[in-house]
């Protein structure tokens, strides 16, 4: 598996570059059961919103009944088992929801029941990549007149596809010829940041520098940011914006400094089901993510600790997300339903 490939699926393995491992080690998980394909979501070997939904739909493939072969009954729990594996990004379901549709819609069974399926979930993959193309072009003419952009976590090529959702318009620039710098938060505690946007980044070739999370004000107050870009796991109908934990407070830096504040997703990361982004579920993770960083103990045995995976930007901060569909300026109620209603993709 080579760095710029993050899951590829063949006849009956699922194939993820092993995240967990980055920058240090490129090597691949090797997925042959659902039971690994689950871990390996829920350890973050594969993550990013569009990242989980495709290797979950790539997962159902895998299912087998007690018999150790492929069967409706089995695909259909294999789904509702991988639904279980994080509750935040609603790509997930999303995808879990369109194997579950081809599933529910046709009579086939056993080995013809699986192709059929394989061939959805390529479908899901390839379609990802044409969505982060397409937001890549809207996101470029946004950051067109930016030197300097700031982002947080990896909303890139490893949490989707190709070239990510946030990272698209800064890929896109760059092969038009014009190459931002970009600010890579490190992201605590799992450091997505400086261990895989940096990664992907620097073998690109577009200039990245690491900071801590902390340092974002002081870069935004020197002015040596122009442009604050994040991706997203979840999207309410009312444009509040779930992503990685220490966005929100970003888009109120990046308020304060009068700087805009992007948010780059595509269209299936939005949940019109849920009226105002407090109805967004929250991933609480384990103690030992925050206490003991990468093996090192850093917080005394006696002290609690809090691991919210994720937190909320109320629609008000956000400038614009921009979609593969086009961009919603200010986003609102009536502006989110707008661009469902008056495109179909
Ligand atoms: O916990 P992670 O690493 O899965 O969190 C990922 C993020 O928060 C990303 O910003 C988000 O999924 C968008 S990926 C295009």
């Amino acid at each position: 598996m080579n760095r710029t490939e993050t899951l590829r699926m063949s006849e009956q393995v699922l194939h993820l570059l092993d995240q967990t491992l980055l920058p240090n080690r490129v090597e691949a998980f090797e997925c042959r059961t659902i039971e690994q394909v689950f871990d390996a979501i829920v350890r973050l070997v594969v993550r990013g919103a569009p990242a989980i939904g495709i290797a979950a739909a790539y997962g159902v493939c895998l299912a087998r009944n007690s018999e150790g072969k492929f069967s409706r009954k089995a695909a259909l729990a294999a789904a509702d088992y991988l639904a279980t594996s994080r509750p935040t990004a609603v790509n997930l379901f999303w995808a879990l929801d369109r194997m579950r549709s081809v599933i529910n819609s046709v009579t086939l069974d056993g080995e013809e029941l699986r192709t059929r399926l394989l061939i959805e979930a390529t479908a899901i993959h390839d379609e990802d990549r044409l969505m982060c193309h397409r937001i890549g072009e809207h996101g470029a003419k946004l950051l067109q007149s930016c030197e300097s952009v700031l982002t947080h976590c990896n909303a890139g090529g490893l949490a989707t596809s190709e070239w990510g959702t946030a990272l698209a318009p800064i890929y896109r620039l760059h092969q038009q010829g014009k190459t931002l710098r970009v600010f890579a938060d490190e992201t605590r505690p799992l450091l997505q940041g400086a261990r895989l946007t940096a990664f992907e980044l620097a073998h690109a070739g577009i200039p990245v520098t690491v900071c801590t999370d902390s340092m974002a004000g002081s870069l935004m107050q020197s002015g040596q940011v122009d442009a604050v870009i994040v991706g997203a796991d979840r999207i309410s109908a009312a444009g509040d914006v779930a992503n990685k934990i220490g966005t929100y407070p970003l888009a109120i830096l990046a308020r304060y400094h009068e700087l805009p504040f992007y948010v780059a997703a595509p269209t299936n990361t939005f949940d019109l089901t849920l009226a105002s982004g407090s109805q967004i579920p929250i991933e609480q993770r384990g103690r030992s993510e925050v206490a003991e960083p990468f093996g090192v103990t850093t917080v005394p045995a006696m002290a609690s600790v809090t691991n919210p995976a994720f937190d909320v930007t109320p629609a008000e901060l956000v400038t614009a997300i921009i979609t593969e569909r086009g961009v919603i300026t200010s986003p609102t109620r009536a502006s989110v339903q707008q661009l469902f209603e008056s495109s179909s993709g």
